[in-house]
C-alpha cells in the first residue's frame, strides 16, 4: 500500500526523466538528441501539436510510416512519460 502511495505521489518531475530515459534509448536515433531534429526526413517532434495527445499515444504505439510501433516495447505509462518529455520540450 505504501509504495504504491508513494508512486503515485512520484508525480511530472519522475515521469520526466523516465520519459528522457525512453527518449534517449528508443527514439534519439531518429528524432535527434534532445528532439533536435538531424534533418533526416524524420518527423520534428518540437513541432508536434501538443494538443494532440491521443495522436501521440497512437503513433508511438502503433506506428507511422516509416516508424516501427512501440506498443509491445512500451506499456502505457511509459508511452505517456515519453509524452510528458516530448510536450515539455516542445518549442
Ligand atoms: C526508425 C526511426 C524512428 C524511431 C526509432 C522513432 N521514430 Fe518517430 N517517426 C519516425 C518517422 C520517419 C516519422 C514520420 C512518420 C510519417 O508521418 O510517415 C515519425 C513520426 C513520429 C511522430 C508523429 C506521428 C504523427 O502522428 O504524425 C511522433 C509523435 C513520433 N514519431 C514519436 C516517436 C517516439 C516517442 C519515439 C521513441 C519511442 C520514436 N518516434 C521513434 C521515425 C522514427
Amino acid at each position: 500500500m505504501l509504495s504504491i502511495v508513494s508512486v503515485q505521489a512520484g508525480g511530472v518531475d519522475e515521469d520526466y526523466e523516465y520519459g528522457e530515459e525512453l527518449y534517449d534509448l528508443s527514439c534519439a536515433n531518429c528524432h535527434g538528441k534532445n528532439m533536435q531534429n538531424p534533418g533526416t526526413s524524420s518527423f520534428n517532434l518540437k513541432e508536434f501539436p501538443l494538443d494532440k495527445k491521443e495522436r501521440f499515444l497512437e503513433s508511438v504505439s502503433k506506428g507511422k510510416g516509416f516508424m516501427p510501433s512501440f506498443g509491445k516495447i512500451f506499456d502505457p505509462e511509459e508511452i505517456e512519460q515519453l509524452w510528458v518529455y516530448v510536450s515539455r520540450n516542445h518549442n
